[in-house]
C-alpha cells in the first residue's frame, strides 16, 4: 500500500490545469450505454472511479477504445447484458448510474444496492421511486435489485430531495420513454447540464438541465457523438484553497468560473484576493478571516468542498463554523485535523472550528475523496511531516496530484507504506 507524505512548504505559486470533471465523467460514461454508433469524449479525467466505469460498460457489451491519456471511444450498439456485477457495484457505488440507460435500453437492470461510504447510508430510494413512477416494476431480492419494463412511459416525477445521481438516472431512463417526463425539484448542478448536452447530441429532448424543471421527451434511438467533458469545478477549489491556505499566488486554468462562484465568494470573504479570467482564476493571499460556512444542493455551496474548507478554518482568525446539510456523516475529517492540533467541536450536523491552530504533521488517513484533498491542504502548513493513509480515496477523485501540488512548490510525494 502506498501513503502521501506531504511538508510544511512555502506559499504554493504557479498555474495548475484542471482535469475533466469526476462527477460529470462518471453519469455520462453511463449514458453511452443509450447509444448506437461510435461516441468519442475528450477531457475524460484519468481516475480509477473512471476505470471501474470502463469495466462495468465492457461487462454490459460496450466496446472502449482508449484513443489517448483522456480521451475514449465507445460503442455500445451490441449491448449483451443488463447486470451489473456484484464486485463491479462494490467497487463504485456511482455504477449505479447504469441502471436509468440499461432500464430505457434493455428493459431490465440488475444491480446490486451499492454500498454505503464513510459519509453517510447513500439510500438510492429515490432513484427507484423515478423509475417505479416510469412504469418499472422493481425487486429486491435480497440486496440485487432488478429493474424491468417493457416501454417506459413519461410522466411527472417530484423529488422529495435534490440528488444529483437521482436526477441524472431518471433523465437517462426517459430520454427513450414513450412521451414527456416532468422532473421537478431536480438537482441543478452544473455535471447535470453536461450530461443533457451530452444526450442532446446524440438526439435526445431534454430541456431545463441545470433549473429545478428538467423535461425530457422520448425519442425512438441515440446515436453517436463526439463530447469534451467539463472541467473540474471541485479540484479547480481545492487548489484555490490550497493558495489560499497557504498564503500563495496560484492561477488554476480550465475553469468555468460560474461554478465555482461559492467558493469565490467564501475566498474573498476570508480575505484573499481572487481575479477572474475567461476560463481561469487566480487566488492570491493568505485566507485570514473566520468564515460561516453552510453546504447546500447546488448553486449553494457544495459538500465536495467542505472538508477542504474545514482544512481552512483551522488557521484562519478566530471561531469558523461548518454546516453539513447534505450528507449525514461527513465530518470523518475532523478527527484527523484534530490529530494534527486542530480545534474542532461537532454538535449534530455542525462544527465549530477556533483558529488559528499550529498544526503539526501526524500519521492520518484519508476517509473520504475530499477528506484526502483536505488533509493534503493542511499538511502544506504544518510544522514537519505530515502521513496520509488510505490514499486510493484520494486517487478516486484527483488525477496526478501529487505532480499538480508539487507543480506549485509543495513538498509532497508519494511513498511505499512502511
Ligand atoms: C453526487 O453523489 C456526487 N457523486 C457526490 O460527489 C456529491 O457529493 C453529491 O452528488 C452531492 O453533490 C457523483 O456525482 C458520482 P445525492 P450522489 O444523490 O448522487 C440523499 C465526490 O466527492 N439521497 O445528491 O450520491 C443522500 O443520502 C462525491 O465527488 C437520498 O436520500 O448524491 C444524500 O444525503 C461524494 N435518496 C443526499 O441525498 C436517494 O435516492 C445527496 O445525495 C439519493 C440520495
Amino acid at each position: 500500500m502506498e501513503k502521501i507524505v506531504v511538508k510544511k512548504s512555502q506559499p504554493l505559486s504557479g498555474r495548475v490545469r484542471t482535469s475533466g470533471a469526476k462527477n460529470a465523467a462518471l453519469p455520462i460514461l453511463a449514458a453511452t450505454l443509450l447509444g448506437t454508433e461510435d461516441i468519442v469524449l475528450e477531457d475524460v479525467p484519468g481516475l480509477r472511479d473512471v476505470d471501474i466505469m470502463i469495466e462495468v460498460l465492457e461487462s454490459l457489451g460496450s466496446v472502449v477504445e482508449r484513443l489517448g491519456k483522456n480521451r475514449l471511444k465507445i460503442n455500445s450498439k451490441g449491448l449483451n447484458g443488463y447486470t451489473t456485477s456484484y464486485d463491479l457495484m462494490g467497487k463504485m457505488r456511482a455504477s449505479f448510474l447504469v441502471m436509468g440507460p440499461l432500464l430505457a435500453r434493455m428493459g431490465k437492470t440488475v444491480n446490486s444496492l451499492p454500498g454505503g461510504c464513510n459519509i453517510g447510508a447513500r439510500p438510492i430510494d429515490l432513484h427507484l421511486k423515478g423509475f417505479e413512477a416510469l412504469g418499472a416494476v422493481i425487486e429486491d431480492n435480497v440486496g440485487d435489485i432488478t429493474a424491468s419494463c417493457d416501454k417506459l412511459k413519461g410522466t411527472t416525477i417530484y423529488l422529495d430531495f435534490p440528488s444529483v445521481g437521482a436526477t441524472e438516472n431518471i433523465i437517462m431512463a426517459a430520454v427513450l420513454a414513450d412521451g414527456e417526463t416532468v422532473l421537478e425539484n431536480a438537482a441543478q448542478e452544473p455535471e447535470i447540464v453536461d450530461l443533457a448536452n451530452f444526450l442532446r447530441k446524440m438526439g435526445a429532448k431534454v430541456v431545463g438541465a441545470g433549473t429545478s424543471t428538467i423535461r425530457i421527451r422520448g425519442v425512438e434511438r441515440l446515436g453517436g457523438c463526439t463530447h469534451q467533458i467539463i472541467p473540474d469545478r471541485i479540484e479547480a477549489g481545492t487548489f484555490m484553497v490550497a493558495a489560499a491556505i497557504t498564503g500563495g499566488d496560484v492561477t488554476i486554468d480550465n475553469v468555468i468560473v460560474s461554478h465555482i462562484k461559492p467558493v469565490i465568494a467564501k475566498l474573498e470573504e476570508a480575505g484573499c484576493d481572487v481575479t477572474e479570467g475567461d476560463d481561469s482564476v487566480r487566488v492570491t493571499g493568505r485566507g485570514v478571516k473566520n468564515l460561516k460556512i453552510k453546504t447546500l444542493p447546488y448553486p449553494g455551496f457544495p459538500t465536495d468542498m467542505q472538508a477542504q474548507f474545514m482544512a481552512l478554518t483551522t488557521v484562519l482568525n478566530g471561531k469558523s463554523s461548518v454546516k453539513e446539510t447534505v450528507f449525514e456523516n461527513r465530518f470523518m475529517h475532523a478527527d484527523e485535523l484534530m490529530k494534527m492540533g486542530a480545534e474542532i467541536t461537532i454538535e449534530d450536523r455542525e462544527a465549530t472550528v477556533i483558529g488559528p491552530a499550529k498544526l503539526r504533521g501526524a500519521k492520518v488517513k484519508a476517509t473520504d475523496l475530499r477528506a484526502g484533498a483536505a488533509l493534503i491542504l493542511a499538511g502544506l502548513v504544518a510544522e514537519g511531516k505530515t502521513e496520509i493513509y488510505d490514499i486510493y480515496h484520494i486517487d478516486r477523485g484527483y488525477e496526478d496530484i501529487e505532480a499538480k501540488f508539487r507543480s506549485l512548490g509543495a513538498h509532497i510525494e508519494r511513498v511505499d507504506e512502511d
